[in-house]
């Protein structure tokens, strides 16, 4: 039986625009206010540009939390449009947000003032697939379920996978170097990246993608740069991925566990037993359960119990024998609550939702205070209980979730009346401290964008941060390609 994957879906690009806006950076005086004439020159340059109220959705962020004031958006159809875009805003010293499908949880993605939007949705071609080699080229603004769909064709799978698949494009994920449910498996889209076409702030179009063979070690490897970036060292326009094949037999279990050390005894347990078939291991507490559920009245929990988290066990292979007997093997090992395994396509979908349906569900609710952060897994929820408990006399909802099988935790706190300064100011720095102190990281996937910057010296060092800057004015030295995202001032 070769089973379909579940469909996500496509998440909503424009939502309402009635929550609270974050504290937002000073403007940078050296940078130059869009006249009419660049509006006329940049129309010359680029065969699309939105304008007006046009423009002001792609000035909110997915969150509901930042909103900038581009005037205009710049659609470039081709690299060359792109250069010709980022030539002329170069020239003007003019800044440039670069945009792809605005899911992005930091803030990263949209103008923090009236920086030119540079949106890659055109850039959207699937030049093809080696089936030698299972490297697909394509260009930065493919969607990623559409990508993922295009591949499965061929009998073979987009190397990550995620909520927003829907929206998110395969630019947006390397700029962000996205992790998501299928890390535990593939690992970080770094490896996977084999190829890059980039166009530095200045409009030089740069070709790493002359090989798109797994193995080149001629020199640096400058599409690492540019992975993870953030649209801060230039604009990704197309990309090589090294694909895996398909594994189309796929079952989901999904577990009530009573602490969170029997979450991570079945983690251990999922990875002896299960191997080289184990393609995800999520995790909900309580609140992030009730949260979803609330959300998607439709769904019922299948276990009934109290039991204070789920575990979400995927498998992904090719022989359907052998994977039921690991299957089983795994369910034999473990001390649970309580426990299922899908016995539907559907049935799987509808846990998969579960999951998935956290963040949506909590960002509908209120007022959002997002953390991504990877810990180490013996201490990993500990965060959330202080968390709750710091945050007991106040009125607001805590949701703990993530992908169990990297240490990457995601706290939510959901303030319904609204943003808080109050509640800000017990949050951070506190939480990000915290985090350093145990030695994780204060942003485990999500990136850096307009909201961490200013804690960035709790990861990195004085050196590695000048260091950082130093590159930033190699490749952009005007300083106008997405401003006030991921290096602090300090640095500049
Ligand atoms: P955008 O949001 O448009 O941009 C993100 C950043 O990348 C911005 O700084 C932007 O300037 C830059 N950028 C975009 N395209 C380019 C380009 N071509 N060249 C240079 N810079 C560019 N993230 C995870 O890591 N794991 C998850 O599991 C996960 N799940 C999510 C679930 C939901 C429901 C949502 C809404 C978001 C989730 N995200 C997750 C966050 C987000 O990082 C990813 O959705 C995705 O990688 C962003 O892609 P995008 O095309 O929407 O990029
Ligand atoms: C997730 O894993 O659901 C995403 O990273 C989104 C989020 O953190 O809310
Ligand atoms: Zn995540």
């Amino acid at each position: 039986m070769r089973l379909a994957r579940h469909i996500r879906r496509r998440t909503d690009a424009v939502r309402s625009f009635s929550a609270p806006t974050m504290p937002v950076a000073k403007r940078h005086d050296w940078l130059s206010t869009l006249e009419d004439a660049d509006v006329a020159n940049l129309n010359a340059r680029c065969s699309k540009i939105i304008e007006g109220a046009d423009a002001k959705p792609y000035n909110r962020d997915w969150m509901d939390k930042c909103e900038g004031k581009a005037r205009i958006v710049a659609q470039p159809a081709t690299t060359e449009e792109v250069s010709a875009v980022l030539a002329y805003c170069n020239e003007k010293r003019l800044a440039v947000t670069t945009q792809g499908g605005k899911t992005g949880l930091v803030g990263g993605s949209v103008p923090v003032h009236d920086e030119v939007i540079l949106s890659t949705t055109r850039l959207n071609t699937i030049e093809g697939l080696d089936k030698d080699t299972g490297v697909v080229t394509c260009g930065a603004g493919v969607v990623l379920e559409t990508l993922d769909a295009y591949l499965r064709e061929h009998d073979f799978v987009a190397p990550l996978d995620l909520g927003a698949a829907g929206t998110c494009t395969i630019g947006g994920n390397l700029a962000t170097n996205a992790g998501g449910v299928r890390f535990v498996r593939y690992g970080s889209l770094r490896g996977a990246c084999v190829g890059l076409e980039f166009v530095k702030a200045d409009g030089t179009v740069v070709d790493c993608a002359r090989t798109s063979l797994r193995k080149d070690n001629t020199g640096y490897a400058l599409p690492q740069l540019l992975i993870g970036s953030e649209g801060t060292l230039g604009v990704i326009t197309k990309c090589c991925i090294a694909c895996p094949s398909l594994s189309p037999f796929v079952n989901v279990a999904w577990l009530a566990c009573n602490s969170f050390d029997e979450v991570r005894k079945v983690l251990t347990t999922a990875r002896s037993t299960l191997g080289e078939i184990l393609s995800a291991v999520e995790f909900l507490d309580r609140g992030a359960l009730d949260a979803t559920l609330r959300a998607h009245p439709d769904i019922e929990d299948p276990l009934e119990t109290d039991a204070p988290f789920r575990v979400l066990v995927e498998t992904a292979g090719c022989d359907a024998t052998h994977d039921a007997a690991k299957l089983e093997r795994f369910l034999e090992a473990i001390d649970v609550e309580d426990g299922c395994v899908a016995p539907t396509t559907s049935a799987m979908n509808a846990l998969w939702t579960l999951r998935e349906g956290v963040s949506d569900a909590m960002t509908s609710r209120g007022f959002v205070y997002k953390y991504d952060v990877s810990l180490p897994p013996s201490t990993l929820y500990d965060l959330v209980e202080k968390t709750t408990e710091r945050l007991e006399h106040l009125d607001v909802d805590v949701a703990g979730y993530g992908h169990v099988g990297d240490a990457n935790l995601h706290l939510n706190v959901c303030d319904v009346t609204g943003y808080r300064e109050e509640v800000h100011a017990l949050l951070e720095p506190w939480v990000y401290e915290e985090v350093a102190r145990s030695r994780g990281s204060i942003s485990a996937e999500h990136g850096v964008g307009q909201c961490k910057p200013e804690y960035l010296h709790l990861n990195k060092s004085v050196e590695a941060m000048d260091l950082m800057g130093s590159l930033k004015k190699v490749m952009d030295p005007h300083l106008i390609l997405n401003p006030y995202k991921v290096l602090p001032a300090s640095v500049l």
